[in-house]
């Protein structure tokens, strides 16, 4: 199975551009793309071992990430970008780049000058004003963007440009198709900062106003089956009109920020008895934001929600212990015994209810991960600010999840994402 990993499997199997001098060629239909977990063995070969220095003390958790691989630029250099719903922008760390923390290996640093597909985009052009909506200028008059504060507490700064991107294989010696996207507005990122431990080139963001997903059209859809396994092979993203739409519905509200809002109104733990409504003590918007692990609930419901899970698992026998970081942990491994035996028959431990009827349902590995100290914890965490809910990727395990933003509808269907794949 690790040998088939990483090819990409192609809806769109020809030759692609979107450049002006070929007009006549359609956007591509679709492209399905393998995600690669944070994790995996491949990811460590593309970047420096951790430094010796001691690494930042961190209080929170950062759990996994799902990365979308690609190559960009002619010659092509190997990329792993966090694909996340919750940001607009596709950035890359380019050569030269100041802090670049991440210490990618020689041949995965992209160095625009030494790309033939590298064009610059000025100020004035319409699609630097739709990203930096405060109309930054390089002192060259090239577009220049900023963001701050988000992919775990990451920033990226540099020039908007656009590259050609390749989507295929990063095995040598096999034989796949591969789809090239020209012309693709990204961020050339001069500095940027995130944790020691992230080991990415920059983020794949998805938002409703990225260029990444008006390259396809305006649908998408991803499949989430198992983020607690670094090997599970059948997590995938597609982009386009092949977008996977099934199940329930629930209206999307996209705001200028491009993120997407669901309207979330109320959550059980357990039996449906066990309602947790706003009644105006919680905020009902919920943004939907892979680039997270966690879930992170507005304060109101994060206590709520706590205590019910406490007596849930207590029902089931299970008696908590607080690590040192306050988080709600309990002894042993959720997939291995006693454990496992304790919640057999507990398939949705939690339920989010949103707008139309729509349901996520959480498992247990949906909220909890396990740690390396013989313990599990839950991976729920207030939200830091009062008005939003966030929903990242481990609470979407298990989902088929997909976008219409014309219809401004999501499609929410729990799927074996396996049966996905050809
Ligand atoms: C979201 O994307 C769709 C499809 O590209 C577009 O028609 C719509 O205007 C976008 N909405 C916002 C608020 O940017
Ligand atoms: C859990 O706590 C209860 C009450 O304190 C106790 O009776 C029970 O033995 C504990 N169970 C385990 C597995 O430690
Ligand atoms: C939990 O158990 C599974 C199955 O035996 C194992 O693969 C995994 O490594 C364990 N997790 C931890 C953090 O020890």
């Amino acid at each position: 199975m690790a040998s088939c990993l990483f090819f990409f499997l192609l809806l769109a199997t020809t030759l692609t551009t979107f450049t002006t001098s070929r007009p006549h060629v359609p956007k591509p239909k679709g492209l399905v793309i393998k995600l690669i977990h944070s994790d995996h063995a491949i990811v460590p070969k593309y970047f420096q071992p951790e430094a010796k220095a001691k690494l930042e003390p961190t209080n929170y958790y950062s759990g996994p990430l799902l990365f979308i691989n690609f190559q960009i630029g002619q010659p092509p250099v190997q990329q792993f970008a966090v694909m996340d719903t919750g940001s607009n922008l596709l950035w890359v760390d380019c050569a030269g780049c100041r802090q670049c923390r991440r210490r990618a290996i020689n041949r995965a640093i992209y160095d625009p000058s030494h790309s033939s597909t590298y064009t610059s985009i000025q100020c004035d052009d319409q699609r630097c004003i739709d990203i930096s909506a405060n109309g930054e200028c390089s002192p060259t008059g090239q577009c220049f963007y900023n963001k701050r504060n988000y992919a775990r507490g990451s920033m990226s700064s540099g020039l908007i440009a656009t590259e050609q991107l390749t989507f295929g294989p990063i095995h040598e010696g096999i034989a796949e198709e591969i789809t090239v996207v020209s012309g693709m507005v990204f961020g050339c990122s001069s500095d940027s900062q995130s944790l020691p431990d992230s080991k990415f080139n920059g983020i794949f963001g998805l938002s409703n106003r990225s260029y990444t997903i008006s390259a396809f059209g305006s649908k998408f859809s991803y499949c989430i089956g198992d983020i607690t396994d670094k090997d599970y092979g059948y997590n995938l993203l597609i982009l386009g009109e092949e977008a996977n739409f099934e199940g329930f519905t629930t209206p999307i509200d996209i705001q200028y920020s491009g993120h997407y809002y669901l309207s979330l109104q109320s959550v059980t733990v357990g039996n449906s008895n066990t309602y947790i409504n706003p009644n105006g003590m919680w905020s009902k918007s919920a943004v939907m934001d892979t680039g997270t692990s966690g879930l992170w609930l507005v304060s109101g419901l994060y206590t709520e929600f706590r205590i019910k899970i406490v007596a849930f698992m207590e029902d089931l026998g299970l008696n908590s212990t607080t690590d040192e970081s306050r988080k709600l942990c309990y002894h042993g491994n959720f997939t291995t015994e006693p454990v496992n035996s304790q919640l057999t028959n507990v398939h949705t431990i939690a339920s989010l209810h949103f707008a139309n009827g729509a349901d996520l349902d959480l498992e247990v590995k949906s909220l909890f991960y396990n740690t390396n100290k013989g313990t599990f914890c839950l991976d729920v965490n207030p939200s830091i600010t009062e008005e939003v809910t966030i929903i990242g990727l481990r609470a979407q395990q298990s989902y088929n999840v997909g976008y219409d933003l014309i219809g401004r509808m999501l499609y929410l269907q729990f799927r074996e994402c396996a049966a996905l794949f050809p």
